[in-house]
């Protein structure tokens, strides 16, 4: 899908690899719409690239919908998302000195990583189910963020590992159900980024940070994840599946 002058919701666009996509997809021509929780930062990266910001839990549904409608009325309605909203609380599920890892910080990425990619999609995919078909083989195209500790199972993920699991685990089932309607749905999953969120995961600078790649020996940059999300978009026989992006990191 030409992603030229198409309605895009990104998720999560506020920060890290969906603010690095957001300015990729501007760049390209594509009329964007950051939804993030955080609204000032949404705003602030909306100021300067151009786009639309939108205050947006995507694990709400009430909220889902307003900000589908806000970025339809504005943007046209949206047949690309990139879902990059997501959290990771670090720790071991049990330790002599913290004893077992509070349940909360299952349930609090399960509300986001897993309900909130699922909420996107669904609500998002529906819409675009009742458009009028585009002269065009894509109708929509979905790229949900897992991640390598969703398939590589790393020390003190367990909880975050598993909801990037989940996420693996519904690009299939969802690439199936949507066929029929033309949207394509792929995973990306990333190893070790220049974000904020990998700065606090890995507690100092990425960029100084052993990312435990094969090569090069570095964090990948939000624009390479960015060219990732472009390509998939582009690429029509791109379905279905789960993409590592991670320089050849295995994650322990
Ligand atoms: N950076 C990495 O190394 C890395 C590696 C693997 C996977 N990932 C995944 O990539 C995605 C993006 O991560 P990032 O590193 O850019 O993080 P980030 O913290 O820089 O950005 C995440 C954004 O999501 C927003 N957000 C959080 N909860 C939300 C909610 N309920 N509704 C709407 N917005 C919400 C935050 O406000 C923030 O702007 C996440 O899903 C993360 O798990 C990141």
């Amino acid at each position: 899908m030409d992603v030229k002058g198409k309605s895009v919701v990104i998720t999560g666009g506020a920060s890290g690899l969906g603010a690095g996509t957001a300015a990729l997809f501007v760049e390209q021509g594509a009329k964007v719409a950051v939804f993030d929780r955080n609204l000032e930062l949404a705003e602030a990266i909306a100021k300067s690239l151009g786009c639309l910001a939108v205050q947006c839990d995507v694990a709400d549904e009430v909220s889902v919908e307003a900000a589908l409608d806000k970025a339809t009325t504005v943007n046209g309605a949206p047949r690309i998302f990139i879902n990059c909203a997501g959290i990771d609380i670090i720790g071991r599920i049990a330790t002599r000195g913290g004893g077992p890892q509070p349940l909360e910080a299952l349930s609090q990425q399960i509300a986001v990583n897993l309900t909130g990619t699922f909420n996107i999609c669904r609500l998002g995919a529906d819409r675009v189910r009742q458009l009028e078909r585009l002269d065009a083989e894509d109708q929509g195209v979905i790229v949900n963020v897992a991640s390598a500790a969703g398939l590589d199972g790393p020390k003190g993920q367990t909880a975050y590992g598993a909801t990037k699991a989940a996420v693996i685990g519904m690009t299939l089932p969802m690439a199936r159900d949507l066929a029929a309607y033309g949207v394509r749905v792929v995973t990306i999953a990333p190893g070790v980024f220049n974000t904020p969120l990998a700065a606090q995961v890995l507690r100092g600078d990425p960029e100084e940070f052993d990312t435990g790649t094969l090569f090069p020996k570095r964090a990948g940059k939000p624009a390479e994840f960015a060219a990732m999300a472009l390509h998939i978009c582009k690429n029509s026989m791109l379905n279905g599946e789960v993409i590592r992006l991670d320089g050849g990191l295995r994650a322990i």
